[in-house]
């Protein structure tokens, strides 16, 4: 599969390094530097496009896309606000678009637990639920957008609680936000009491998983129409 890598810094460079080990060609790889519009991806002719580059940029490289005809796979968070626009706008041009907060299989998985975690727990209102999320000190948007998927779980069981919020003051479920190091992604949801704990947690250690999670929708992606999560990948 010819592959254009949208975006070359962390995720970009590690996405590259393992599709060239499963055989796919990388036929461009753009960065913030690169003068590029519809003409640069027609010239490519990428069967698919991976794109992780900033929250400011995101939605414009997805329009890019569109307008070439190719089929884009959608790592960046913090663009969201755009989704439903995206979204129409991919099925009225009869486009293709993937878009994950978080690419990694295990985390896929932990969507799927946390969702079964909180159906349980609403029951208990003596739990009081919480979040933390840490990352590396260059992440460019807060809370994650990983956060805020677990936390729109979290959120459709407990109808009492309208908002997630990293304000600490307020009612809302509160997503605590930490940034150190060169920290890959940790995830944990807290279900507290008087008397005990429950603990959720999601740890990567790598940014392997996230890589190799673009890589498998980018496959998946190839020739196929319409707007998919990594849910319709995994089949979860
Ligand atoms: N969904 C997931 O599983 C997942 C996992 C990890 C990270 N992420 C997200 O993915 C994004 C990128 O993360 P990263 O760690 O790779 O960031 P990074 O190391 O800062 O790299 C960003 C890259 O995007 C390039 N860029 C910025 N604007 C661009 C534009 N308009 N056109 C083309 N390239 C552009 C930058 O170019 P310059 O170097 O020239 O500035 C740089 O190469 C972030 O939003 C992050 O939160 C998602």
């Amino acid at each position: 599969m010819n592959i254009l890598l949208i975006g070359y810094g962390k995720m970009g460079k590690m996405i590259d390094e393992l599709a060239q080990q499963r055989g796919h060609h990388i036929v461009g790889r753009l960065t913030s530097k690169d003068k590029w519009n519809k003409e640069t991806l027609l010239q490519l002719k990428p069967d698919v496009a991976i794109e992780f580059t900033h929250p400011e940029a995101a939605v414009n490289n997805i329009l890019q896309c569109f307008e070439a005809n190719v089929p884009v796979v959608v790592g960046t968070t913090g663009w969201y606000q755009h989704l439903d626009k995206i979204t129409s706008l991919c099925i009225e041009k009869n486009q293709s678009l993937l878009y994950a907060s978080n690419f990694s299989i295990g985390v896929n998985l932990f969507f799927k637990i946390n969702d079964y975690v909180a159906s349980l727990l609403k029951n208990y209102p003596e739990y009081n639920v919480s979040i933390i999320e840490a990352h590396h000190t260059q992440k460019k948007d807060a809370p994650s957008g990983t956060a805020i998927s677990i936390a729109e779980q979290i959120l459709n069981h407990y109808p009492f609680k309208n908002h997630w919020s990293i304000n600490k003051e307020n009612d809302d479920l509160y997503i605590s936000v930490r940034r150190c190091g060169d920290e890959k992604g940790y995830h944990s949801v807290i279900y507290q009491s008087a008397i005990d704990e429950i603990q959720l947690s999601h740890h990567a250690f790598s940014r392997k998983g996230f890589a190799l999670g673009a890589i498998l929708a980018a496959e998946f992606l190839k020739d196929k129409k319409g707007v998919f999560q990594m849910k319709d990948v995994l089949n979860v």
